[in-house]
């Protein structure tokens, strides 16, 4: 039977009433998931959490994904009404971020002009779980020698405001929320992307299981990037792969535990190609 991937870090409830306190001072809720797979790396209490409020939803990490898979789940989200921007972190194309924050600002932008309070900043808070980004993304703006607007009256001590520019501030403290294993699909997505730490993982399954997936969605990869034929199952290429990269035990044996991290390794750079892990789902 396949592993079941569990993780429930203690400290959830806490992070989560600290963040809900944080969304009332916002107007903007900035939500990141991974392009490669958005549904596993989106955590549904998200929706139930922020309600009405404003949101721009980022997929993140576009570099690593397969670019028509991410143009169909941009599509998918849009359909529902949701505002969403294709965005690589680390390269910081982050322009693309302020148009859709202004977009679904729209509403108090103009409340607040009627009010005369013509320059009160956008208040934006990010959010998602793990390994998504939020630190990278907040970071490439903090770099860019913002000021720190420091603690608030009301405030819970310890918030502090990043003024990006006159029209946005970012709360510096992202909100996380922890991925949601409502199948064990969903488990096996976070583990190959790395969120989940590999001690507690089989690798040597999780890299088995990844190569029946490229094999049927991106067929070639895998034998493009070990010189090998692509016969056979994952479980069969496996060891394939290591004698072909002389990844050996002592006795000569194939080290498929070894083999299946460096292909898991390979996976996370973008060493296997520009791959999505999910499709969007027949609606
Ligand atoms: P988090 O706050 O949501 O937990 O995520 P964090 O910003 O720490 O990012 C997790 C990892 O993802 C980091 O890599 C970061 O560089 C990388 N990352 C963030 N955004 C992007 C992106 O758009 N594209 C790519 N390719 N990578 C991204 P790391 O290996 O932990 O650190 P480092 O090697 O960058 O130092």
């Amino acid at each position: 039977m396949e592993t079941q991937y569990q993780w429930y870090p203690g400290h959830m409830a806490k992070a989560k009433k600290e963040m809900e306190e944080s969304l009332k001072l916002v107007d903007v809720v900035i939500e990141l998931v991974d392009a490669r797979i958005p549904f596993s790396s989106k955590n549904p209490d998200v929706d139930k959490m922020i309600k009405s409020k404003p949101r721009v939803l980022l997929l993140n990490k576009s570099d690593l994904a397969d670019d028509r898979v991410t143009a169909e789940f941009k599509k998918y989200y849009e359909d529902k009404g949701i505002t969403v921007a294709v965005t690589d972190c680390k390269k910081g194309r982050l322009d693309r971020v302020m148009e859709p924050v202004r977009e679904v600002c729209r509403e108090k932008i103009e409340r607040d002009k009627k009010r005369g309070m013509i320059n009160r900043p956008i208040r934006a808070m990010v959010l998602g779980i793990p390994n998504v980004g939020k630190s990278t993304f907040i970071n490439s703006y903090a770099k860019k020698a913002c000021t720190k607007t420091g603690d608030r009256p009301g405030v819970t001590k310890g918030r502090q405001w990043i003024r990006l520019s006159k029209e946005l501030e970012l709360l510096d403290t992202p909100g996380i929320l922890w991925p949601k294993f409502e199948d064990n699909a969903i488990g096996r997505n976070i583990a190959y992307i790395g969120s989940i730490n590999d001690e507690i993982l089989n690798l040597e399954e999780l890299a088995v299981n990844l190569i029946d997936f490229l094999h049927e969605y991106y067929p070639g990869n895998v034998g493009e990037r070990y010189g090998i034929e692509e016969n056979g199952t994952g479980a069969e290429i496996l060891p394939a792969i290591a004698i072909k990269k002389a990844c050996l035990k002592k006795g000569g044996e194939p080290d498929t535990e070894k083999m299946a991290r460096l292909i898991l390794e390979d996976l996370r750079s973008g060493r296997l190609g520009k791959v999505s892990l999910e499709r969007v789902p027949f609606v």
